[in-house]
């Protein structure tokens, strides 16, 4: 049985990535100007442990980070621009919803309200100071930023429908099943926020990793996207509207974090070549397989009953098919049995231009280049 309730500690983390010697202000960017340098060539860039001016985004060399950052600044989209007045009048309706998708929906409002802020600090303080390459920075500065929407974006729900802001911001400590999945993503970024950490050894940069899949693919790219599912699947019905047309601007902006995600791994992989040995693989395999039945346990408590076209048997099938996929984008093979979309129109809601009919309700079109490719 793996225990998944108990973060790591530092004093627990692998002694080679303690004994590190402290990252360099130079590789920071926060070091001391070198006078004499010469100027740098895109040869000299790299993903991690990279010696070159992190502060010179000029000539670029990683297109698809920057690329991203255009994608993602053309997505711009604020909470409060979606009415809200749809939804109050249901949750405050006696019969509007059914127990079980009250119970579903706070508890899923739940699971995103701490889980945005988790991922933000993790950018923040952990991976942003070991990814040495300033395009890169640059679109982790903007994601960071939409992780700050996506957290307003709750905090709007919270006030809009008058819930009780306690018991929502603790549930990601209170409810086991959401406290499982964060506490074992958690532990994946201990150790690698911590001051002393450094990149620069094979175990540290696969430590490097491991956070960046447990983030990026699991957290952001399985455990939001069932998220995604309950609460579209609900605006399919005409329920909850608002907050529909606020989690398609948010799974927008996260499929595009997941995909720089698995870009920033494939490229880390292919100018490090050493860290992904066959060993490595496996335990990524595995941290995927664990991802999606953390997800299957939190799917059973957040829908002991189901409802229309939607239940835990479901949300398990989809997160089989969404690891298997994730495989794929990893370059690994799968780990369950080649399973069927469950939720094929989970693609069409990707679709903004498409769902203005569909949830009939008002959508703003912020797009103004071509940013809806990713899935
Ligand atoms: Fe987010
Ligand atoms: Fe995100």
């Amino acid at each position: 049985m793996l225990d998944w309730s108990e973060p790591r500690r530092v004093s627990d983390a692998k002694p080679n990535l303690i004994a590190a010697p402290a990252p360099s202000s130079e590789a920071a960017g926060l070091g001391s100007i070198d006078r004499s340098g010469g100027r740098i060539s895109v040869d000299d860039k790299r993903m991690i442990n990279c010696r070159a001016d992190v502060n010179q985004l000029l000539p670029l060399k990683y297109k698809w980070a920057w690329e991203k950052y255009l994608a993602a600044c053309n997505n711009h989209w604020m909470p409060t621009e979606v009415s809200m007045q749809a939804d109050i009048a249901l949750w405050k309706s006696r019969d509007g919803l059914t127990e079980d998708e009250r119970r579903m929906v706070k508890r899923n409002l739940g699971f995103f309200a701490a889980s945005e802020s988790l991922v933000a600090n993790n950018i923040v303080l952990a991976i942003y100071r070991h990814l040495t390459n300033p395009e890169c920075r640059q679109y982790l500065l903007r994601q960071a930023f939409e992780e700050a929407v996506h957290t307003h974006t709750f905090q709007y729900i919270v006030e809009s429908l008058g819930l009780d802001e306690g018991e929502l911001f603790n549930m990601y400590r209170e409810v086991p099943s959401i406290t499982d999945k964060a506490a074992w993503a958690l532990k994946h970024t201990q150790g690698i926020e911590n001051p002393e950490f450094t990149t620069g050894t094979p175990e540290a940069d696969q430590a490097f990793l491991r956070d960046l899949v447990a983030f990026y693919v699991i957290f952001e790219g399985m455990w939001f996207y069932t998220g995604f599912a309950q609460i579209l699947s609900l605006g399919r019905r005409n329920k909850m509207v608002g907050i529909a047309e606020q989690y398609q601007y948010i799974l927008r902006d996260e499929s595009i974090h997941l995909n720089f995600g698995i870009d920033v791994i494939n490229q880390i992989k292919a100018e490090n070549p050493h860290l992904w040995t066959t060993a490595f693989q496996d335990e990524i395999r595995a941290m995927l397989r664990e991802g999606a039945e953390l997800e299957a346990a939190y799917g059973r408590d957040t829908m002991p009953n189901g409802f229309l076209g939607l239940n835990a048997a479901s949300c398990e099938q989809y997160m089989h098919f969404i690891a298997n996929r994730r495989c794929g984008q990893l370059g690994l093979q799968p780990v369950f049995p080649e399973a069927e979309n469950p939720f094929p129109w989970m693609s069409e809601a990707m679709d903004l231009k498409k769902e203005k009919n569909f949830f009939e309700t008002r959508v703003i079109d912020y797009q103004s280049g071509g940013a809806l490719a990713w899935d």
